[in-house]
């Protein structure tokens, strides 16, 4: 699988989310074999969060890893309201405990809270001194929230990034990508929804002799320096997802989709889920 650098080290293109793992306990064994199925297919960088299934996604991803930690790239994010001094390291060491290993490649701030970005930068590096993780980054930041941050520290920005949201492309993009700071794309396809079913896609999919999903895929890998992160149980999402990073779109499938979905003409608020 293509990669591309991310806070010092080489991670592939595709990796894996978590969001809505943890969940359901009758789920649990499905979801460690997807994980793993998931890194032996090379998308072995995986997204999770303290807030997903409060800490239940953690716990998955930890049994996930168990043995292999050394060839994933694990990112996590604290709540806005741990995000103090004091409140940071603490949640971190919950979340080591949960994911069952001594320290996290990449930690997020999940988005902007009331703390002072100045307290939490420096509750971060504090951690990465002490090895419990190795770079630290920013999630639904915008221009202006990064701008002020202004840090070249901060290994990346997770967003919402797919084709029926494009808003990032007119300026965040752009920003990033002049910054050197990779950016995380979330919802890659959509959580699932009606983006697969739109005609556009399902016509590019039958061309190419491929899913809906996987041309949501590999537009989002079309530009350099984003990482999308789709979430999957299913195996076959999951073998799908892996394979998508093979496809490459040309120059009319492109055409088609930005006539089907519109690229910004102007700012737009970022938007999250
Ligand atoms: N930073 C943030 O604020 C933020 C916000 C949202 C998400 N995230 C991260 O980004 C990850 C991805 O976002 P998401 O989980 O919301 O949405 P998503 O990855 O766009 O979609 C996940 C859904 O799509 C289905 N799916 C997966 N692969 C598929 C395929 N090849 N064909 C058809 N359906 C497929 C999954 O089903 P199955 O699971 O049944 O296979 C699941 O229902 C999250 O899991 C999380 O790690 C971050």
């Amino acid at each position: 699988m293509r990669t591309l650098e991310l806070a010092g080290v080489n991670v592939p293109v595709i990796g894996q989310g978590t969001w809505r793992m943890g969940e359901d306990p009758s789920q649990h064994t499905r979801e460690v074999a997807a994980l793993r199925l998931g890194i032996e297919l090379g998308m072995t960088l995986i997204d999770t969060a303290e807030m997903y299934a409060e800490g239940g996604a953690e716990k998955v991803v930890g049994e996930a890893i168990e043995g292999i930690r050394d060839q994933v790239f694990l990112v996590s994010k604290v709540y806005p309201h741990n995000a103090s001094r004091k409140g940071i390291p603490q949640a971190c060491e919950r979340s080591l405990r949960r994911l069952k290993t001594d320290y996290i490649d990449l930690y997020l701030l999940h988005w902007r809270g009331q703390y002072p970005l100045e307290e939490t930068v420096e509750a971060f590096e504090r951690l990465r001194e002490e090895g419990k993780i190795g770079r630290w980054g920013v999630s639904n930041f915008d221009v202006d929230d990064l701008q002020e941050l202004a840090s070249p520290a901060c290994a990346t920005n997770q967003v919402l990034y797919n084709l029926e949201e494009r808003g990032i492309e007119f300026d965040l993009l752009p920003w990033c990508h002049q910054h050197h700071q990779p950016v995380m794309a979330y919802c890659p396809i959509g959580q699932g929804g009606q983006l697969l079913a739109h005609p556009a896609l399902k016509q590019i999919a039958a061309r190419h002799g491929v899913s809906p999903a996987q041309v949501a895929l590999a537009w989002i890998l079309r530009t350099p320096d984003v990482i999308a992160i789709p979430k999957a149980v299913r195996t076959e999402h999951v073998q799908l997802n892996a394979q998508a990073a093979q496809l490459r779109l040309e120059d009319e499938d492109l055409k088609a989709l930005d006539q089907a979905f519109h690229a910004p003409q102007r700012k737009q608020r970022l938007a999250m889920v």
